[in-house]
């Protein structure tokens, strides 16, 4: 169904974000045909051009996505503005003013530094009335102080109910996949806790460096990019307690209680419960590739590109069941997954092959989506009862036969119809802030910088130990 008429004002118009995902996510749905024609996408940054200039960026970085390109680029709409500067504020509402039934949504994905100014700016050309939304994108400041003195600042201008903080993991097909898993079926809620899981682990590798984005990349690291906002959302969706019901704020809640039952790690056990690497130069997928200092110009940096831990949630259902997390940058494979480890049966009546193999669900979220429980089952045929450990195999690609929509088509269109479900609260990315600083602390205070590993390995090997240490493996299956 098409949603109603809006404008989609993303700050940071002609950044990788906004190239890469923004806009193309937008060709889709338009080309999808849920995008009424009359609706408008303003890119708006600081560089002088004007609308044909910014289309043609646009073209150039959306070449050959789809066949309506040309059309949806007719939607598309680009005004200078600079955060900090008067100049063409006035007119720039008055574009906006012009269109007075639209849905107005302002997407800031620029450095959470310029959110205030920005907002304060839309504020008082009363652009934050009526059916007005802002975008806020991750991360949200770099720890709980700054975190707040955005949220406080933004609140100022927009209510709660009209800011959305998106974490785009959430609208990830598996992800919610993961919610009718868990909550469609009986089968697996009764195992769903500590007496019968044994661990759960939560890897999001990437091939791909930092690339261009080094200069956003090396103030975050992995911990603030990747674990403070989507892996710990993995997490919670996996840990939460079944909400009453779907609406934004019981699936928020459950989510909130699981950031706060959070063990915490800091200075007395990180060295033990937490990994941090950085690469150096190698081959990812097949190509010689320089390393991350390299990437920066040969500057020193002790940012991080990899991290793993042992996280642990400290309640009824999840006590003692490590949850292990790993992500990093320029690693052997592109691969996210959430596997859920189940222990072991009590009592082997097989003699052979020593213990039996784990069940294991394994949920992939990219790339070929898709849902594997892995089985003991009998090796077909005469030769005696011989065990297999095989899945049960559900690839979404050969099963429903379409290609899924990326995770910014559906959350975009969450926004202009302004359902909140898949967003983050305040208090959950304050949680999730309370958690990391006092990692990013510890390791702050550390005289030992992060572990070098080569590109396009799998981390460093104490990522490997971190976790053997505990009689486990990383899951290998794919
Ligand atoms: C972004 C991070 O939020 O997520 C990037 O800033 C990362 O560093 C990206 O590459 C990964 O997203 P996806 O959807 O490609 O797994």
């Amino acid at each position: 169904p098409q949603v109603d008429p809006f404008d989609l004002v993303i700050f940071g118009g002609t950044g990788d974000l906004a190239m890469r995902k923004l806009l193309p996510a937008l060709l889709h749905r338009y080309a999808d045909g849920q995008i009424q024609a009359g609706s408008r996408v303003i890119g708006v940054a600081r560089e002088g051009l004007d609308d044909e200039g910014y289309r043609a960026q646009v073209r150039e970085a959306l070449a050959g996505s789809h066949a309506r390109l040309e059309e949806f680029l007719g939607l598309v709409h680009y005004r200078p503005l600079d955060a900090r500067k008067d100049e063409g504020w006035k007119e720039f509402a008055e574009l906006i003013a012009a269109e007075p039934g639209h849905v107005r949504v302002f997407y800031l994905s620029t450095s959470p530094e310029l959110f205030e100014d920005i907002c304060n700016r839309l504020g008082s050309h009363g652009l934050n009335q009526g059916q007005s939304r802002v975008v806020l994108e991750k991360p949200i400041g770099r720890d709980l102080e700054s975190a707040n003195r955005i949220n406080d600042a933004v609140g100022r201008v927009f209510a709660e109910s009209q800011t959305f903080r998106i974490d785009h993991y959430l609208g990830k097909e598996t992800v919610q996949n993961l919610l009718a898993l868990r909550f469609g079926n009986a089968l697996f809620e009764p195992l769903w806790n500590a007496g019968h899981i044994d661990h759960v682990q939560i890897t999001v590798a990437e091939t791909l460096g930092v690339g261009r984005r080094g200069a956003y990349y090396d103030r975050a690291g992995a911990l603030r990019d990747m674990v403070q906002n989507h892996m710990l959302q993995l997490l919670c969706m996996v840990a939460m307690e079944p909400p009453a019901s779907l609406s934004p704020d019981a699936v928020r809640d459950e989510k909130l209680k699981v950031l706060h039952a959070l063990k915490p790690i800091d200075g007395h056990n990180a060295a033990q419960l937490t990994v941090r690497g950085q690469y150096r130069a190698g081959v990812a997928e097949g190509q010689k590739v320089p390393g991350y200092l390299e990437e920066l110009d040969g500057k020193h940096s002790d940012t991080e590109t990899f991290v793993a831990l042992k996280a642990e949630i400290a309640n009824w259902r999840w006590a003692g069941v490590p949850f292990y997390l790993r992500t990093g940058k320029r690693l052997a494979e592109r691969v996210s997954e959430i596997v859920v480890a189940f222990k072991p049966v009590p009592h082997s009546i097989f003699d052979a092959a020593g213990p039996l193999a784990q069940n294991r669900l394994v949920l992939r979220l990219q790339p070929d989506e898709g849902v594997k429980l892995w089985l003991t089952i009998k090796h077909p045929g005469p030769g005696g009862l011989r065990l297999r450990h095989v899945p049960l195999d559900m690839s979404f690609a050969e099963a429903f036969g379409v290609q899924q929509p990326d995770a910014y088509e559906r959350l975009l269109l969450d926004v202009v119809r302004g359902n909140p479900t898949l967003f983050m609260r305040r208090d959950e990315v304050e949680a999730a802030w309370r958690w990391a600083d006092p990692i990013l602390d510890a390791w702050a205070a550390s005289s030992e910088p992060p572990r070098p590993y080569a590109a396009g390995s799998w981390g460093p090997s104490a990522a490997v130990a971190l976790i053997e240490r505990d009689g486990r493996t990383w899951n290998e299956d794919s």
